[in-house]
């Protein structure tokens, strides 16, 4: 039953417990910690970490996109496997510090940062600023001149906007025209005069992101070309070793039918653009960073929710509402996102007939899945297990209808770990003045 999605799931099998992940029965994690439940298999996760490192080498600078994911225990396996990560917020920047990494291995990014994000991130000393348009530079040099450290400059790197034409959710595409993040060429050569020549402020790099879920591979190609043409110029502005980010956005499986590149054929990709702008001869030391997300840990995780209504409806047939949702996965709403759904107390049952599998808010939008194959007696109390959503899942849930955010379980090797408790009525009403 689980075959053909086998490259979907994390280590998975199905024996007369039924489904197991990372050698734990679902049954039992669904008794011990409740649903709906975040599920994420450890082992995979390190595995797709070490592949990335294989696949780039040594050298290079594997960053993590701490948006697509973020915990405490996530922290650490990155800490321990030696990859940076990219925080986004302050909050992101807070997680990752107090988790223990090392703030020099912090990217801080944003489009939008405020002067406090700065002065964080020059307080706790990040490794690299992603510096997004040209009004940021004067904010970077105050913050640096007020908290940064006189013996130690702060690496800049300059996000370029170059279209490399990625064909993916117009939501996540995030080069080209309509695209806010960054700065054309224009602008950012003049970045990098203004950060060359800025007190405090080092020229480290450049970084360009397409976007997410991205299948064809010659968007990287075209990524590492991109930057090689913008830094050649003006080479001698930069640091002796040039650093090239070329952001994440490799697509993964999500439905039995999908296909994605593996590590290795990104890595090759990247390598091929650098090689075909001659990036050695005109540039000089230069450095890969990547910024991988969705393809360090979509597949690592999955959802358990228990159904909580079977009923039959005349125009949309058999209908299995949940007891999650748009609260804790937002991405069918947001960009239509499709998905392989199993029936978890019926594991052995033909998946044959169609269900509608809706969430438990009040919006007819939450549907998880449209149109789906399940065991025909699938009914109330079964546990239903969405796959690939570890990435951009319990990263953008939200508390909608006061339904607090669901419990994070690590498993690895047949242990589970709460790595992140659900939240309780308290914590819900913890910021409400009135009440507290
Ligand atoms: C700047 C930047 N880097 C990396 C990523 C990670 O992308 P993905 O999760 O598709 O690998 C994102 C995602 O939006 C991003 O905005």
């Amino acid at each position: 039953m689980t075959h053909a999605l086998k490259h979907v799931l994390p280590a998975t099998w199905c024996d007369a417990q039924g489904i197991s992940i990372g050698g734990v029965p679902l049954s039992q994690l669904a008794d011990r910690f409740g649903t709906p439940l975040y599920i994420i298999d450890e082992r995979h996760v390190e595995s797709r970490l070490r592949g990335f490192r294989e696949a780039f080498g040594p050298e290079a600078g594997l960053v993590y996109a701490g948006k697509a994911f973020l915990c405490g225990a996530l922290v650490q396996l990155l800490d321990r496997e030696g990859w940076l990560i990219d925080a986004v917020s302050a909050g992101e920047l807070e997680l990752a510090h107090r988790a223990g990494l090392d703030a020099s291995r912090i990217v801080m990014h944003g489009n939008a940062k405020t002067d406090e994000e700065l002065a964080q991130a020059v307080r706790l000393g990040v490794g690299r600023v992603v510096v997004d348009h040209l009004q940021e530079i004067d904010l970077l040099v105050e913050q640096n001149r007020r908290f940064g450290r006189a013996d130690r400059p702060m690496r800049v790197l300059l996000r370029l906007n170059i279209d490399l034409a990625p064909e993916t959710h117009a939501k996540v595409t995030t080069v080209g025209p309509t695209a806010h993040f960054g700065m054309e060429p224009e602008t950012a050569s003049e970045a990098a005069r203004r950060v060359s020549a800025a007190e405090g402020l080092t020229l480290g790099g450049v970084h360009i992101h397409a976007g997410s879920q991205i299948r064809d591979l010659r968007v990287f190609r075209r990524a590492g070309e991109a930057l090689v043409e913008f830094v050649a110029p003006l080479r001698d502005r930069f640091a002796e070793t040039v650093e090239l980010d070329v952001g994440g956005g490799l697509a993964v499986p999500y439905l039995a039918e999908d296909q994605a590149p593996e590590a290795r054929e990104y890595a090759e990709a990247i390598v091929e653009g650098l090689g075909e702008a001659r990036a050695s001869e005109r540039l000089g030391a230069y450095r890969i960073l990547v910024e991988p997300g969705r393809s360090v840990i979509a597949n690592g995780g999955v959802t358990l929710y228990r159904v909580q209504a079977r009923k039959t409806l005349p125009g949309l047939g058999q209908v299995l509402a949940v007891d999650g949702g748009l609260s804790d996965n937002p991405r069918p709403s947001l960009y239509d996102a499709r998905y392989e759904i199993l029936n978890g107390s019926r594991a052995h049952a033909k998946h044959d007939t169609p269900f509608r599998v809706v969430g438990r808010h009040c919006e007819s939008g939450d549907v998880i899945a449209p149109s789906v194959l399940l065991p025909a007696e699938t009914d109330r109390g079964d546990l239903i297990v969405l796959p690939v959503t570890g990435a951009y899942v319990y990263a953008m849930s939200s508390r909608y209808n006061g339904v607090g955010r669901a419990p994070v379980v690590f498993v690895r090797d047949g242990a589970p770990r709460l790595v992140v408790r659900g939240e309780t009525h308290d914590d819900l009403l913890a910021c409400d003045v009135e009440l507290s």
